[in-house]
């Protein structure tokens, strides 16, 4: 049982948007009794061989929330992604909203600050973002309330987000049959992220779950919703009852045959921004290839 205020009488109409180049899934989340919503982990798309930037994946839900006449609430980032970068303040710029991370961002600023040696112009406060969620916070998308809860351990910051009956809970599970995400970056901790998914499981039953990302393993159909009952029984890293130990185990000895997410560089420096491309002194925006920095 949780400790958490949910509402499972609340059903938000959820919308999933697919970027298979990344494999990343973006949730457009509607208030069920108004035309509020929120955009839940959005995409930016880069070319990053030719260092080109585009933005069909953010206009595809910028489109829908149009032409459904919704109002958009929040933009939230579950945390600071290492696989594909956010199109937080181009969707901002077209539709308002606030942009939301969990407060632990600093620890992740701090740390790549010093990787990609920013200078002073870069601040480790968070400030870059319009909210700081730390645990057991609440906030509305129209008149729906919302929790955020802190779930760190894949990075310091990870947030799974309630919404009503749905919880979105960013990297900290994958779907039954994909597991569970990587422990291994600087920050994570594979006995952190064990009694993360504790918490989520926690929740009802009947909870539905949303995944950042899938990967359709064994050459299933990408799938990105499931629910607690599931992961609980079936996970197959922690359902069934896995003890921390034997997680940490399986963790740890996988995490070190996992290769460095190809985006790694590009995403860190824009997601520890809020979305915004750094610059150089004369204000053109450029990525850095920090040589063996991380
Ligand atoms: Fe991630």
């Amino acid at each position: 049982m949780t400790n958490y205020p949910v509402n499972m009488d609340v059903r938000p109409d959820v919308s999933a948007h697919f970027d298979p180049a990344t494999n990343t899934i973006s949730y457009i989340v509607k208030d069920p009794d108004s035309t509020h919503c929120a955009v839940i982990d959005s995409v930016m798309d880069i070319d990053y061989a030719a260092g080109r930037i585009t933005q069909g994946h953010a206009d595809a839900l910028i489109e829908e929330i149009r032409s459904r006449g919704l109002t958009l609430d929040w933009i939230i980032e579950t945390h600071v992604h290492a696989d594909h970068l956010s199109a937080a303040p181009y969707i901002q710029e077209q539709l308002g909203g606030k942009i939301g991370i969990g407060a632990d961002i600093v620890t992740v600023q701090e740390t790549f600050g010093k990787v990609f040696n920013e200078g002073t112009e870069f601040q480790r406060d968070g400030s870059q973002f319009d909210r700081l969620f730390r645990d057991g916070d609440t906030y509305e998308v129209g008149g729906m309330a919302c929790l955020a809860m802190h779930t760190p351990g894949h990075t310091p910051a990870c947030m799974t987000h309630v919404m009503g009956d749905a919880a979105f809970v960013g990297d900290t599970l994958f779907m039954p049959d994909g597991g569970s995400a990587r422990a291994d970056f600087p920050g994570g901790d594979a006995g952190v992220l064990y009694d993360s998914i504790q918490k989520v499981l926690a929740l009802p039953d009947a909870m539905r779950l949303f995944m950042c990302h899938d990967y359709g393993p064994n050459g299933r159909d990408i799938a990105w919703e499931t629910t607690v009952g599931e992961e609980k029984a079936n996970n197959i890293h922690v359902g069934g009852g896995t003890t921390r130990e034997a997680f940490v185990k399986m963790r740890t000895e996988r995490d070190k045959t996992l290769d460095v997410p190809k985006l790694i560089l590009p995403s860190l420096q824009v997601n520890m921004r809020a979305g915004e491309l750094p610059r150089d002194p004369d204000g053109h925006p450029v990525l850095k290839v920090p040589v063996n920095g991380i």
